[in-house]
């Protein structure tokens, strides 16, 4: 089959990756992709936001397929408007969308569906808000309903940080994301990813993970993209992962069918594991990045006739196959990130990849035949092993053979765990 992905960062690189070691591709194309992605795939410029050009791009090509990997442009409705032309695509509807692009509206479906979660006021006002706010308790979970390219979660410690987050909101600091805002009871407990896909009515689980949000070692500073993650989650048990199937997943799938808005494609929830079990945090509509480094990394079977099918509503019911080994990446940053990165640094990745890690581009460009950063996040070196200490220290080793002096990365990603298997060997 012929493939178009769509998308530019470490997450369409992994994906380009797999896509291109599919036995059934034999054409890749993306749009607008990544010199990394380049190596994988045939770059073609589109505009996502253009849907009569990417339809047309998919018919004047016989694309088979198009795999949606950013939320902005399934939020915006592409993979309706491809599938109203006949084409399949590898991501949710608009209506189904909703899950990542309005966290009022995936609270209200919780509520709906009993899944469980935590409490939470609607607000369309800061009057509303600051009503609300005294149901809740220290620390305030404050979020802007609409996308908000990760930055639209305050945790305010008090009452007076609370009101200042509340009034940069509702005036405007967040644009349209900021509406209506979702006051929520804050969570405690170790935050785990869980993937599923689904094309509507049949459901697999397809993995789990850990991500490191913020910017500084030991889980300090600001929040970013994510700046390490690793594969599998050792603390999603397997007893764990069939609750979150049980409570959570199929409880959304179900419900998103019954209303009408069936939710074709991956479904990444963000979970936090409390004393009373898993409750969901937030959907997103899409793989996660770095997420989906680490799971590519592991996974065995067909990306693309699995999205395919997926696609046309005929999901193989079979549990995905994946390598038990851990996988762990690490990201490479422009310095400034996640405020404003510093461009055009200059990157030489020497043989990084002959120590076995494989190193995913997220925002690199070719400059005068040279590469250089352009972006935040600009690499992602990964590499798996039989743990996440074994995973971690064969990454770090690849990532020591990059030069490139305007960036920065974290020493510690899969600190947690690394410690818990210190712990368990000692
Ligand atoms: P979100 O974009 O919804 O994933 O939120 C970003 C981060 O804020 C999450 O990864 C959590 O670390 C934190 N967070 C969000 N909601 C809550 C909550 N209700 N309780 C505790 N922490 C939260
Ligand atoms: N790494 C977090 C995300 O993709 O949303």
């Amino acid at each position: 089959m012929n493939v178009l992905l769509l998308g530019s960062g470490g997450r369409e690189h992994a994906l380009a990756w797999k896509l291109a070691q599919a036995p059934s591709v034999t054409r890749l194309y993306a749009a607008p992709g990544n010199p990394g992605i380049a190596e994988e795939a045939e770059l073609v410029a589109l505009d996502a936001t253009d849907h009569p050009a990417v339809i047309a791009f998919c018919q004047g090509n016989s694309i088979d397929l198009v795999v949606i990997g950013p939320e902005a442009p399934l939020v915006d409705g592409l993979a309706d408007s491809l599938r109203a032309a006949g084409i399949p695509a590898f991501g949710p509807s608009r209506a189904a969308a909703q899950l990542e692009g309005s966290k009022g509206f995936t609270k209200d479906l919780c509520a709906r569906a009993n899944i469980p979660t935590g409490g939470y006021v609607r607000t369309r006002s800061i009057e509303e808000a600051d009503r609300a706010l005294t149901q809740f308790t220290a620390p305030y979970v404050l979020k802007a309903d609409g996308l908000a390219a990760g930055k639209g979660v305050v945790i305010a410690e008090s009452i007076e940080q609370a009101e200042i987050a509340l009034a940069d909101m509702f005036g405007g600091g967040f644009g349209e994301a900021g509406a209506e805002v979702v006051i929520e009871e804050f969570l405690h407990g170790e935050e785990a990813s869980f993937f599923a896909i689904t094309d509507g009515t049949t459901v697999i689980p397809f993995g789990t993970a850990q991500d490191h949000k913020q910017v500084g070692e030991g889980d300090t500073g600001p929040n970013t993209g994510g700046m390490g993650a690793y594969s599998p989650a050792p603390v999603l048990t397997q007893e764990l992962q069939d609750r979150v199937m049980a409570e959570i997943i199929r409880p959304t799938v179900d419900t998103m069918r019954a209303e009408g808005m069936p939710y074709s494609g991956v479904l990444y929830a963000g979970l936090m594991l409390t004393a009373e079990g898993p409750k969901l945090i937030e959907y997103n509509c899409r793989f996660g990045d770095p997420e989906c480094q680490v799971l590519m990394m592991r996974y065995q079977g067909d990306l693309a006739e699995m999205m395919l099918s997926c696609a046309r509503g005929e999901l193989d019911p079979a549990a995905p196959e994946f390598a038990a080994d851990t996988a762990l990446t690490v990201v490479m940053a422009a310095k400034g990130y996640p405020g404003t990165p510093e461009k055009g640094g200059a990157i030489a990745l020497n043989d990084a990849q002959g120590t076995g890690a494989k190193v995913f581009h997220a925002g690199t460009a070719i400059k005068d035949g040279a590469l250089v950063a352009n972006g935040g996040r600009v690499l992602n070196v990964t590499a798996t092993g039989a743990n996440v200490t074994q995973a971690q220290a064969k990454a770090y080793e690849g990532l020591d053979r990059v030069d490139f002096a305007s960036g920065f990365c974290r020493r510690d990603i899969g600190w947690k765990e690394v410690a818990r298997e210190a712990a368990h060997a000692g």
